[in-house]
């Protein structure tokens, strides 16, 4: 497995008086219909190793779950053996989708308890879980619609840097047998190196409702370039707020759709989402959006397409505010960009090349961006227009405008 550092390079060594300190994404669970198979499916299409895994055979009697790794990204799919665990309701009313974006922390314990006096409702208790290697205590608190955000610290040979280092994520787990794919996937990397963003989907006139909880539970602040000019066009149809949970761990946009000429892109993941508010895209980072994309695309991810006219006037956009603000222009070749369908947008800090996959599952919900920034820390703004037309054509094509 490749190691990366957090933006913040952090390690769980120290501690902190402060219970909201977060140290890292300790990982993102997934709930799905069929954790083996959608394990391949991720494996194949971005590059994750499949690392580790907790099912019938390790002792697992109420669900399976798969450890799929990539740089810094821990991606944990998990299924439900019977009708009963959460997971089979879940995926049925909502489809595949994210459960939980859990954090490292310092104490599990403290964490939770502040976040409960900070007004959040239990979804689990302070749990631990231990064997002679080491100890994880896991505590998590219900979000929007059916996310939680679960707290867990570690330590001894579950310590995050150990973890990092290929070590097994919690007792439940084993690691994998060799598989090939896992050999495939190191010698030809996605280059994926952790979650930069991740994006809600909220209803109509719900947005400052779950910005003001994660101001006043998590203690997260609104992103300071947030532009507080309502972004809700004729395409766009969506207001939007970046919240920063700060130490550089993660950004967590929350978007509410607006009423538009047509169907909001927002509404559009809610009714196919039993109505209920969700995770609507992660944002993985890399260092090289024309390498990660190539292979991306060499291994057939279904990535969203731009109209060609697009490129016609995007080189004059960027680079004249790049120049404006004292920036290089940008340095990636400009054809190749244009062939492999990437976007590109500029900002007073510089600049940043993104892309977004189509819906990973068959309903138009979850989906990921693959975004690489060189100074810009905003989310593509100069790209809405482009990018919402593109929105609307697939949901057109799936008779849901
Ligand atoms: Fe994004």
């Amino acid at each position: 497995m490749t190691t990366a550092s957090t933006p913040s390079s952090l390690s769980q060594t120290g501690t902190s008086t402060d219970p909201l300190r977060l140290i890292d994404v300790d990982h993102v669970r997934f709930y799905v219909g069929n954790a083996k198979q959608a394990a391949y499916f991720y494996a194949n299409t971005f590059g994750f190793q499949i690392q580790q895994y907790a099912d019938l055979t390790t002792g697992s009697r109420e669900e399976a779950s798969y450890l799929l790794t990539q740089g810094n990204i821990r991606l944990i799919l998990t299924t439900g053996l019977s009708k009963d665990h959460p997971a089979s309701e879940e995926v049925m009313k909502h489809g595949d989708g994210v459960k939980d974006i859990a954090f490292t922390v310092f104490d599990a314990e403290k964490t939770y308890e502040k976040t409960i006096a900070n007004g959040a409702e239990s979804a689990l208790e302070p749990t631990t879980y231990s064997d002679e290697h080491g100890t994880v205590i896991k505590a998590s608190i219900k979000t929007y619609g059916r996310c939680i955000h679960s707290f867990v610290s570690r330590s001894g040979g579950y310590a995050l840097p150990e973890v990092k280092k290929g070590g097994r994520i919690s007792p439940i787990f084993q690691l994998s047998p060799n598989l090939t794919i896992n050999e495939y996937n190191k010698a030809n990397p996605c280059g994926l190196k952790y979650v930069d963003h991740c994006v809600a989907n909220v209803e109509m006139g719900k947005m400052n409702h779950w910005v003001e909880w994660y101001e006043n539970v998590m203690e997260f602040k609104l992103f300071k370039h947030f532009d507080d000019k309502d972004i809700s066009t004729e395409y766009s149809a969506l207001m939007s707020k970046v919240l920063d949970s700060g130490f550089g761990v993660i950004k967590m946009p929350i978007n509410e759709p607006a009423e538009g000429k047509r169907k909001s892109q927002i509404l559009e993941y809610l009714e196919w989402h039993d109505m209920t508010p969700g995770i609507q895209h992660l944002a993985f980072r890399t260092d090289d959006e024309l390498t990660s994309v190539a292979e991306l695309n060499h291994r057939g991810v279904d990535f969203l397409q731009i109209p060609e006219s697009y490129y016609e006037k995007v080189w004059e956009r960027v680079n004249k505010t790049l120049l404006e603000n004292g920036h290089e222009a940008v340095k990636e070749d400009h054809e190749r960009i244009r062939e492999l369908g990437i976007l590109v947008d500029a900002d007073d800090e510089g600049y940043l090349l993104q892309l977004f996959t189509r819906p990973l599952q068959d309903r138009p919900t979850l989906f990921f961006e693959i975004i690489c920034r060189r100074g810009s820390q905003s989310f593509g703004k100069g790209n809405f227009k482009a990018l919402f037309e593109s929105l609307e054509h697939e949901q057109e094509r799936r008779g849901n405008l």
